[in-house]
């Protein structure tokens, strides 16, 4: 059917505020996956997704329960001999809070100028929705081209404690060519974006325990070592001067950047500019003799994502806090491991912590780093796919943020993902103000169109 193309592009021009309408509702459930007082949005989200997977005609819908939050599940394989693509996508967001700062609600949708606002808009129920509508537009003009199996999970925003086991006990379900993972976002929304590498993560709670009690300052000072001072100075002694970090053997299996992708990231039209406008810092700062696309995308890097001790509150306490606790994470690069990962910390803090203060360390969410071929026929129908809609040739990058189902797909499935989503950079994502540049939204559609159309067999 030579004329499909025009008549889902068609079909999507027609139906964009209907579109827009769906979106809404799933941005109003408050599918906050870390919190157990939302466990019922979270299965509302799950079964609002099943609903519109069998309003698609997608066969063998189910929402699977796991030992927290649901998967839901569809299929639709129709079309003899073409490929078959597995759809990821996540309906669990992150907190809102600071609540304070939100203009709106968080879980109001709101249209201002191109943006619509709400928790989970780019983070990533958007990117869904792209999918989804996508999908509908082949469904309503003739049929999909493809073969489609989708996977929605419900516990990303919590580094998936029970994706990689479902995936490992349902390999023949979930069998397929490749995945088609949105969960990820553009340059700019100029510049057609293609991930090719993503950065795992490390993630740790550390506390530090002094004194029995809390005591008086002015009694005590003097006495003790304060658990917020050793727990700064055990952090501060994370990195060198050259913004290195001194955990023993942590850069042993982290690959080295060969010449070409050096000049491949510098052609990126991300600068250090870019990078300071869009976070608001006074300077930028990083590991020396990395440029700032690299440090972000190439290399391992350690923060702080919290700290807790003493008192807070308005007005003054002379106090010496009895414990002082810091959520403490890395994003790792290829082949770090993060359990080894977990043991240099461990041996860091052996080798470093004083006598005069305990300290324990719990491991949380985690995974591994990934490095996605490039040349699949998924990835071409997608390069192809964004030309087209932006007339421009896709930028390839390496993300440094985290999609471990991209490596546990690669083990487990032995397949490849295309990873390509509609998010822009000044998004919010787990950040008040959560927003989706609609304009880029209704084009990733288009382009998402473009590409099942694409992967259809000449015949
Ligand atoms: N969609 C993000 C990952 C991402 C962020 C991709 C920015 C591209 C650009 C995902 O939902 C996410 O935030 N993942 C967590 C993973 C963690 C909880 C295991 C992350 O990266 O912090
Ligand atoms: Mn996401």
């Amino acid at each position: 059917m030579a004329d499909q193309r025009e008549a889902a592009l068609q079909y999507a021009r027609k139906n964009k505020e209907k579109f827009l309408n769906a979106f809404k509702e799933i941005l109003t459930i408050p599918s906050v996956s870390t919190d157990p007082a939302h466990s019922a949005d979270i299965r509302h989200a799950a079964e609002w997704l099943a609903a519109q997977l069998r309003g698609l005609g997608m066969q063998k819908v189910q929402v699977f329960p796991t030992t927290k939050h649901p998967i839901v599940y569809g299929e639709w394989l129709g079309a003899a001999g073409a490929p078959v693509v597995l759809i990821y996508g996540h309906y669990d967001v992150q907190p809102a809070d600071p609540l304070n700062l939100w203009k709106t609600g968080p879980f109001d949708p709101v249209v201002r100028g191109e943006e619509i606002y709400a928790r989970g808009a780019s983070d990533m129920k958007g990117q869904d929705l792209v999918m989804l509508k996508a999908v509908e537009s082949l469904v309503k003009t003739g049929g999909l081209p493809v073969n489609v199996k989708w996977l929605f999970e419900g516990e990303e925003e919590i580094g998936s404690p029970n994706l990689e086991s479902f995936i490992a006990e349902h390999k023949d379900l979930l069998a397929c060519d490749f995945a088609m993972n949105p969960d990820s976002g553009m340059i700019g929304k100029d510049y057609p974006t293609l991930t090719y590498a993503l950065r795992g993560l490390a993630y740790f709670e550390l506390r530090v325990f002094g004194p029995a009690k809390d005591l008086h300052s002015g009694i005590y000072g003097g006495a003790v070592h304060n658990p917020a001072i050793a727990l700064a100075e055990l952090i501060a002694g994370m990195h060198d001067t050259k913004g290195r970090i001194t955990l023993p053997g942590f850069y042993d299996r982290v690959q080295k950047l060969n010449k070409e992708e050096r000049d491949e990231l510098a052609r990126l039209p991300i600068d250090d500019k870019h990078f300071l406008e869009v976070t608001g810092a006074p300077a930028l700062y990083g590991e020396a003799g990395f440029t700032v696309n690299e440090r972000t995308g190439a290399r391992p890097t350690l923060d702080v994502n919290g700290l807790l001790s003493g008192f807070t509150g308005e007005g003054s306490k002379t106090v010496i806090p009895a414990w002082a606790m810091a959520k403490i994470s890395m994003r790792l690069v290829p082949d770090q491991d993060p359990k080894e990962v977990h043991q240099q910390l461990i041996r860091y803090l052996e080798e470093h912590a004083t006598k005069d203060i305990r300290w324990e360390l719990t491991a949380m969410a985690g995974g591994s780093a990934s490095i996605s071929d490039r040349n699949n026929i998924g990835v071409q129908a997608m390069e192809k796919a964004l030309e087209t809609v932006w007339g421009m040739r896709p930028y390839f990058r390496r993300e440094g943020g985290s999609i471990p189902v991209v490596r546990d797909m690669q083990n487990l499935l032995g397949i490849e993902s295309v990873i390509s989503g509609f998010g822009l950079p000044d998004d919010n994502v787990h950040a008040p103000n959560e927003k989706m540049h609609l304009p880029t939204w209704y084009r990733g559609i288009e382009a998402v169109i473009h590409f099942f159309l694409n992967l259809k067999p000449q015949s």
